[in-house]
């Protein structure tokens, strides 16, 4: 088996219905191609992994990586494999609200290496700065 995790940057024109729609044919899409995965999702800031047989793996990705609801899609990790870290989950849609809500998913052993790659769940769902000066800066 073949496991990738990346990196993206949701689009401002990408509104809830077009993630409830990606997440539906993801959901379907993945079950038929024995694919598992994850898709963490904050503030636009996208972290996903994706797992299962090599071929698969690389049809689906080939998709994402032309998804123009979404772009700088940075492949952050590859690896061979032998188990799943993602299993039961087509693709499991994780927004803050759905982290926070579920102890579980805090130690859950996938979430926990996927979001390594953003300096673990605090930070990646951390609130993010919005570039404008604060009072204190004065
Ligand atoms: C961040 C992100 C993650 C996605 N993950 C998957 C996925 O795991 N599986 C999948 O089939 N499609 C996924 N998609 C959607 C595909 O890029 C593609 O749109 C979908 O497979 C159907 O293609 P179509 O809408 O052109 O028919 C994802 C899209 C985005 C933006």
């Amino acid at each position: 088996m073949f496991r990738i995790a990346y990196r993206s940057n949701l689009c401002p024109h990408t509104k809830s219905a077009d993630i409830d729609r990606i997440v539906a044919i993801a959901n379907s899409r993945n079950a038929d191609l024995q694919i598992t995965g994850a898709w963490m999702l904050h503030d636009g800031d996208c972290l996903a992994a994706i797992e299962g047989p090599p071929l698969a793996v690389r049809e689906i990705m080939d998709t994402i990586w032309d998804d123009p609801r979404h772009t700088d899609v940075n492949l952050m990790h590859m690896e061979q494999c032998d188990d799943r870290l993602f299993s039961g989950w087509a693709l499991r849609f994780l927004p803050k609200k759905a982290v926070e809500a579920d102890p579980q998913l805090q130690s859950h052993a996938g979430l926990t290496w996927l979001s390594g790659f953003a300096g673990g769940l605090n930070a990646f769902y951390a609130p993010r700065q919005t570039g404008a000066p604060t009072s204190a800066a004065h």
